[in-house]
């Protein structure tokens, strides 16, 4: 039973089958604006026949950005191009999902091509792209050759969740579906959440409670400005991977509380915390995250993605029909292959003649099949 193309339903939305596009940064809008790249590289996945398609990571406020090239919807003009993208991923049947973020520490970074270090004056030369003062929870930089950022008073944490929910609203009005969090991978809330980052000792710090505070004010505020009728992934870093960090039963917990705020997804990636802490050993392999997963969805009764490593459509099934997750996300694999969703579907047997295609592309390789046959060159598709 090939149940990677069940339909899953999340409130009043729902995905013709149970692979989404994990968020992938492309680092080419201007001043948070989508373009022309953003549409083209987000509508292949739609027509590839992907269940839902999440754009990269788009911050909340201009100081939230990763890099210059970071997507945005901090405000109303930033709304039309997203839509433009929205509106075609649902046309071709797909859930149209939108991945807010903001960066806290991590902010002012280049591009992975140019290095993942600060912003320096090599940017400023080259491309006019200044650095600016990152936020976090503490001064404590994310990484020892990074300036110290600002450590985050009260009003600075009032206006980022107020910006989550004014970007959610524009999410909304942009014909987005879903929403997802990104609350993983050393981001900001990820930051408040680990105990090897946050170590305030206000309401904002200190215990569990204090740690995932930001997590769940965060969550409320999107759902204040949220239809009721759509979606709400969170995706956290479900282990630091490092001794005296966050851990797997701090993520069931902390998706516990955030089931109660409105969230209907976890979406279980893993690490990336930064800091002064070893770099964390894991056990990389096919689907190496599904038994976070499983855990998560097992102990907090919610549903969850697994991301991480799944390129083979017999795995991607393997994970949805064991339990372990009711989604799974894929990332460079769908680079790799725009239509590697619909090829999954031939090799699970789910679609054997094209028909999941759309017609303007399947009713030619079906033609083309069915001459192969005839000539003896293909026995059968898969
Ligand atoms: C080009 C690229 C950009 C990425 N950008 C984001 C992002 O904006 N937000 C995010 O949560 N993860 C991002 N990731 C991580 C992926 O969503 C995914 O978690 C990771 O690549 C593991 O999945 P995979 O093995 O299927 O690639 C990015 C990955 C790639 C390859």
């Amino acid at each position: 039973m090939a149940v990677l193309f069940d339909p899953f339903q999340i409130r009043g939305i729902t995905l013709k089958n149970r692979v989404c596009v994990s968020p992938m940064s492309q680092y080419c809008a201007q001043n948070g604006y989508a373009n022309d790249w953003h549409f083209a590289h987000l509508s292949r996945f739609a027509l590839g026949g992907c269940g839902a398609v999440f754009t990269e990571a788009t911050a909340v406020t201009p100081a939230g950005r990763r890099t210059h090239g970071d997507l945005g919807l901090w405000e109303d003009d930033q709304i039309e191009a997203l839509g433009r993208i929205a509106n075609f991923i649902k046309q071709q049947g797909a859930v149209a999902g939108i991945q807010l973020a903001h960066a806290g520490r991590k902010a002012s970074e280049r591009r992975p091509w140019h290095g993942e270090t600060p912003v320096n004056d090599e940017d400023i030369g080259q491309r006019n792209e200044h650095p600016w003062v990152a936020m976090g929870p503490t001064g404590e930089p994310y990484g020892a050759s990074w300036p110290a950022p600002k450590e985050m008073g009260q009003d600075d944490i009032y206006s980022v969740i107020e910006d989550f929910g004014a970007a959610a609203a524009r999410a909304d009005a942009a014909g987005f579906e879903a929403i997802e969090v990104y609350a993983g991978h050393g981001f900001l809330l990820h930051q408040f959440y680990s105990p090897l980052c946050n170590s305030r000792d206000d309401c904002w710090g200190g215990d569990f409670a204090g740690r995932i505070k930001l997590s769940l004010e965060v969550a409320s505020s999107i759902r204040r400005h949220w239809p009721q009728d759509k979606a709400l992934f969170f995706r956290i870093s479900a282990t630091d991977w490092i001794d005296g960090g966050w851990d797997l039963d701090d993520s069931v917990r902390l998706a516990k509380a955030l089931k109660e705020v409105g969230v209907d997804v976890i979406d279980c990636s893993s690490g990336g915390i930064g800091g002064p802490h070893p770099v964390p050993r894991f056990p990389v392999g096919p689907a190496f995250q599904a038994e976070l997963a499983e855990k998560v969805r097992r102990d907090a009764a919610i549903a969850t993605m697994s991301v991480g490593f799944i390129w083979d459509a017999e795995v991607a099934n393997s994970v949805i029909e064991s339990g372990k997750a009711d989604l799974v996300a894929i990332a460079r694999e769908l680079l790799s292959n725009p239509n590697w969703t619909l090829h999954a579907a031939a090799e699970l047997a789910v679609d054997n003649d094209y028909s999941m295609w759309r017609p303007a592309f399947g009713w030619w390789l079906n033609k083309r099949e069915r001459i192969m046959k005839k000539l003896g060159l293909r026995d059968n598709r898969s």
